[in-house]
C-alpha cells in the first residue's frame, strides 16, 4: 500500500481530488465510492472547486454509498442519504439518479443489502472507493472483528462509535441509532482503488495497525493490506504512529510521476 503523508487536512483532499479529476478523464461515468464523517469533507470541496474551475467534469460521474443507518426515515438530516446529497450531489451537480445506496428504511433488512450488493456489481463495479477510518480501525460501519470476507449487511455500532457520531444528532447519543448497513469488508476490496484518508492525532493508533499491523479482523481497515492498489493519505498527526514515515516520505518524494495516484 502507498503512503502519502501530507502536511494537512487540505493539501491531502486536493491531491485526492486531483486523483479523482484524472480518473473522471480517463472515465467519466466512473463509479466513485464516497463515504461520510468530517474527514472526507476536504475531498469533495477541493473537487467541487476544480469542477467550478473547469479542471474536473462530473457530469457523468455516479456515486455509490459505502453505508447507512438503518430506521432514519427518509429524508432524515442525518441519514447517509441526506448527508451525501447535502455534500457531495448537489455540490458536484450529479444527477440525483446516478447515486445508489442501500435502503435502510426497508423492513427486510437482508433482501435490501443482497440487493445492495447486486446493484453495486449490475452498475460494474466501484472505480474508486473513498473511505475515512473510525478510531477503532472500522472502514464503513464495519466494526472490530467484522468477517473480512463480510458482504452488505446489518450490523450493531460499538458504544465508542455512536459517543463519536454524537455530535451529529446534537450531542444525544441516544438518538444515534443502534444499527446500520454497511458494505462488508470483502464488498469493499472490490473496488478497483482505495483511497483512505485519515487526519488528526485520534486516528494515529488505528493508521498505525491498519499500515503497519498484522491483517486481523480486531482492525478492520488492516485488510486494506490484501488488496493491489491502496492509497493511504494522512496528515502529521495521524502518521505519528507510523514507525516506517521515513521510507513513506522517501519513497512518496521518488515516485514515477507517471504512475498517478
Ligand atoms: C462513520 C462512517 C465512516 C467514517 C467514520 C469516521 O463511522 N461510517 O465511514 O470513516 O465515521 O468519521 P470521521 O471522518 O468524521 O472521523
Amino acid at each position: 500500500m502507498e503512503v502519502v503523508i501530507v502536511p494537512d487536512a487540505e493539501s491531502g483532499g486536493e491531491l485526492i481530488a486531483r486523483g479523482i479529476a484524472d480518473l473522471l478523464r480517463r472515465k467519466p461515468d466512473a463509479l466513485l465510492g464516497v463515504a461520510t464523517g468530517s474527514t472526507p469533507l476536504p475531498v469533495y470541496e477541493a473537487l467541487a472547486a476544480f469542477v467550478r474551475a473547469g479542471e474536473a467534469d462530473t457530469s457523468m460521474a455516479r456515486i455509490a454509498q459505502l453505508d447507512e443507518y438503518v430506521g432514519l426515515p427518509a429524508g432524515h438530516p442525518e441519514s447517509y442519504h441526506s448527508v451525501l446529497l447535502r455534500e457531495v450531489v448537489e455540490p458536484l451537480g450529479l444527477r440525483p439518479d446516478a447515486f445508489l445506496g442501500p435502503d435502510g428504511t426497508a423492513s427486510d433488512v437482508p433482501a435490501a443489502c443482497a440487493a445492495y450488493d447486486a446493484a453495486l456489481a449490475e452498475a460494474g463495479g466501484v472505480d474508486l472507493q473513498l473511505l475515512g477510518i473510525g478510531t477503532d480501525g472500522h472502514i464503513g460501519f464495519n466494526e472490530p472483528c467484522s468477517s473480512l470476507a463480510s458482504r452488505t449487511r446489518i450490523k450493531t455500532l460499538t458504544h465508542q462509535t455512536r459517543a463519536d457520531n454524537a455530535r451529529f444528532f446534537g450531542g444525544d447519543i441516544a438518538q444515534v441509532p443502534q444499527h446500520v448497513i454497511t458494505q462488508g469488508i470483502g464488498t469493499i476490496l472490490e473496488a478497483r482503488h482505495l483511497v483512505l484518508i485519515a487526519t488528526g492525532k485520534g486516528k494515529s493508533e488505528a493508521v498505525a495497525a491498519t499500515v503497519e499491523g498484522p491483517v486481523a479482523a480486531v482492525c478492520p481497515a488492516s485488510a486494506l493490506q490484501l488488496h493491489p492498489h491502496v492509497t493511504v493519505v494522512v496528515d502529521e498527526e495521524a502518521a505519528s504512529g507510523l514507525r516506517l514515515a521515513g521510507y513513506f516520505r522517501h519513497a512518496y518524494a521518488n515516485k514515477p510521476a507517471w504512475q498517478g495516484l
